[in-house]
C-alpha cells in the first residue's frame, strides 16, 4: 500500500479546535469518548466545532460514541504494515462436483433434488441476501436492489429475486423466509421500497430487514475522513458483518425457533441466481456439509472473482486482489487454469456449524481496500479525489471457511446462473446483465421448441422477459408454453 499526506495539515487545523477540558466539562456524558478522540490523534474531527449548530455537536458526539478508535487504529496500522497484498503459502486446487454431462451424473443429480425438495417441503431452509454495499461502482444514488434490470418490464433487482421465492414457495407448498442485511446507508429506501411495491406479492411477515456494523474510513495517514463539518464518513463493515449480526441481533435464534436448519446465502447483485436451488441444497444435506459453495471456472485469468482453494490444510476463498499475478495464470497439465474455482457467491451455512463458530468466539478478520472517497479537506470545502485517498475496512463471510471440516463445492454454468451486476458500463454492467437473461431465456425457449435467431456471439437478436412466477427453469417453461409460440423480437411471459 502507498501512504501519501494526510489531507488535514494538523498544526493549522489545532488552531481552531476546542480546549478538550471545555469540551469535557460541556458534554460530560461523553467524556470517555472525548478522551479517546485526543488519545487516537482524531482531535481534527472537532475543526468545525465552533460552526456547527447544538443538534449536530450532539450528532457528531454520538457518532464518536460508537466508533472503537482503538481498533481502528489497529486495522489502519496492519494496513500500513502489509506489504503485499498477495497470498503467501501453496494453493491447491479444490475437489468439485461438476456439472453434470452424462446420463447418470444427471440422474444422481435428480435424486440428490428430491433431497433438497424434501427439506424445501420442510420449511427448513431459510433465504439470507447481503445487499448492505455501497455499490460505489455501479455509481447510483439508492441500493443496488432496487436497480431496474429486467430486460422489458424493467422490475428490479429485488423484485426478481422475491418473485423467484414466490415460486418456489408455490412449486414446494412452503414457506421461505427471507432475510435481508442492509446497512445505515441504505436500509430505510430498501424498506420503504419494499413497502411501496407492497412486497412483490411476498407476506410482509416472512422478509425480515436488519442492518449490519459500520466502520470509519480513514485517509492514507489514518486520520478519520468526514464528508460534512459535522459527520465522520462512515462504511458498511463488510459481508462478515452478517456473522456478528445475526447473532448480536437474535436472528440465528429466531430462524432456529422456527425450525430453519439451513442458510442459502446469495449476494444482491446477481440476476441469474437460482434462489434454493433444490440440487445444490440435496448436496449440501447428503454429505452433511457445515458449508457449501458454488463455483464457475472463470472467464479470464484476470476475472474479478474470488477462487476457492486449500491452503494449510484448510479451505479458502483467495480474493482476486489477494491473488499472484503468478497463481493468476498458472495452469494445470491440461492447459487450463490450474486456479478456476470461480466464487459466485451462493452458499447453503449450516446453523449448527454458525453456533460452533460463535462458541470458538473468534471473529473475522478485517481486509483493508483502498477506494476513492469525497471528502471535505481541511478548509471545509469538498474534495473529489481522482486517486485512491481512502482505506475501507470489511470483514468478509468467507473467512470462515478456515473453520469448515465438510463442504460441498458445486460447479454450475456461468450461463446459466452468475451474472452480477457490478459496473454502469462494460463486464458486469446492466446491458451484459440484461443479455445474459435474454439469452438464457432464449435457451429455454429454443429448447422448448420455439426457435430464437441469434448472432454470431451467440446472443439473442431481440428481447425476452420470462417472469418467474411463469417458470422458474427450462423444464416448467416446456410444460406450458404454446410450441407454435413465434418470436418476432420481443416477448413477454
Ligand atoms: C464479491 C466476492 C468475490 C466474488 C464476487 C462474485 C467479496 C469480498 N468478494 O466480489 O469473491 O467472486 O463477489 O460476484 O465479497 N455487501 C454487504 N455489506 C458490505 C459489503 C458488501 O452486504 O459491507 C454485499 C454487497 O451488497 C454485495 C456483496 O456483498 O451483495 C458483494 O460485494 P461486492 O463489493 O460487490 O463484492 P465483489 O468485490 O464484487
Amino acid at each position: 500500500m502507498k501512504f501519501s499526506n494526510s489531507l488535514f495539515m494538523h498544526p493549522r487545523v489545532d488552531n481552531k479546535l476546542p480546549k478538550r477540558k471545555t469540551l469535557e466539562r460541556e458534554y460530560s456524558g461523553y467524556t470517555s469518548y472525548i478522551e479517546d478522540v485526543y488519545k487516537y490523534g482524531q482531535s481534527h474531527v472537532f475543526a468545525w466545532w465552533n460552526e456547527i449548530t447544538p443538534s449536530e455537536k450532539k450528532s457528531l458526539l454520538d457518532q464518536i460514541s460508537s466508533i472503537n478508535f482503538l481498533l481502528i487504529k489497529k486495522l489502519f496500522n496492519d494496513a500500513v504494515l502489509k506489504t503485499t497484498q498477495a497470498r503467501q503459502g501453496i494453493l491447491i486446487p479444490p475437489q468439485v462436483i461438476a456439472v453434470p454431462k452424462h446420463d447418470t451424473e444427471k440422474e444422481i443429480a435428480e435424486r440428490v433434488k428430491h433431497i433438497g425438495e424434501n427439506s424445501l417441503r420442510k420449511g427448513e431452509v431459510a433465504i439470507l441476501t447481503v445487499a448492505g454495499g455501497d455499490g460505489t461502482r455501479l455509481g447510483i444514488s439508492g441500493p443496488k436492489g432496487t436497480f431496474p434490470i429486467a430486460p422489458i418490464s424493467k422490475k428490479s433487482i429485488f423484485q426478481l429475486h422475491a418473485e423467484k421465492i414466490i415460486a418456489v414457495q408455490k412449486r414446494y407448498n412452503t414457506r421461505i423466509p427471507w432475510y435481508i442485511m442492509t446497512s445505515k446507508n441504505n436500509d430505510s429506501s430498501t424498506q420503504k421500497f419494499f413497502k411501496s411495491h407492497k412486497f412483490f406479492g411476498l407476506d410482509s411477515q416472512q422478509v425480515y430487514f436488519f442492518t449490519q456494523g459500520m466502520l470509519p474510513v480513514v485517509d492514507l495517514n489514518g486520520n478519520l475522513l468526514m464528508d460534512s463539518k459535522s459527520n465522520i464518513i462512515m462504511s458498511p463493515n463488510g459481508h462478515g458483518g452478517v456473522l456478528v449480526a445475526l447473532k448480536e441481533k437474535g436472528i440465528l435464534n429466531d430462524m432456529k425457533n422456527c425450525g430453519i436448519k439451513n442458510i442459502f446465502f446469495h449476494q444482491i447483485d446477481n440476476v441469474l441466481i437460482k434462489i434454493a436451488d433444490p440440487i445444490f441444497i440435496g448436496y449440501h444435506l447428503k454429505d452433511e456439509a457445515e458449508i457449501s459453495l458454488k463455483v464457475v471456472k472463470k472467464c479470464h485469468p484476470e476475472e474479478k472473482v474470488g477462487i476457492v482453494v486449500y491452503s494449510d490444510g484448510h479451505l479458502h476463498m483467495v480474493e482476486y486482489s489477494e491473488l499472484s499475478r503468478k497463481d493468476m495464470y498458472a495452469n494445470s497439465e491440461d492447459g487450463t487454469l490450474k486456479y478456476n474455482a470461480g466464487n459466485i457467491a451462493v452458499h447453503m451455512i449450516n446453523i449448527g456449524f454458525l453456533e460452533k463458530v460463535y462458541q470458538m468466539g473468534e471473529s473475522l478478520p478485517y481486509h483493508a481496500a483502498m477506494k476513492k472517497v469525497t471528502c471535505l479537506g481541511e478548509d471545509g470545502g469538498k474534495i473529489d479525489p481522482k486517486e485512491n485517498n481512502a482505506i475501507k475496512f470489511e470483514s468478509f463471510i468467507f473467512d470462515i471457511l478456515k473453520y469448515v471440516k465438510k463442504n460441498v463445492i458445486m460447479e454450475v454454468l456461468r450461463e446459466d446462473e452468475f451474472s452480477p451486476l457490478k459496473n454502469m458500463e462494460g463486464e458486469n454492467s446492466p446491458a451484459s446483465s440484461r443479455q445474459d437473461m435474454i439469452n438464457l431465456f432464449g435457451r429455454w425457449l429454443q429448447n422448448s421448441g420455439v426457435p430464437i435467431p441469434t448472432d454470431s456471439h451467440g446472443n439473442v437478436m431481440g428481447l425476452i422477459e420470462i417472469s418467474p412466477c411463469f417458470a422458474l427453469d427450462q423444464e416448467e417453461l416446456r410444460n406450458k408454453v404454446d410450441r407454435h409460440l413465434q418470436f418476432h423480437g420481443n416477448l413477454s411471459l
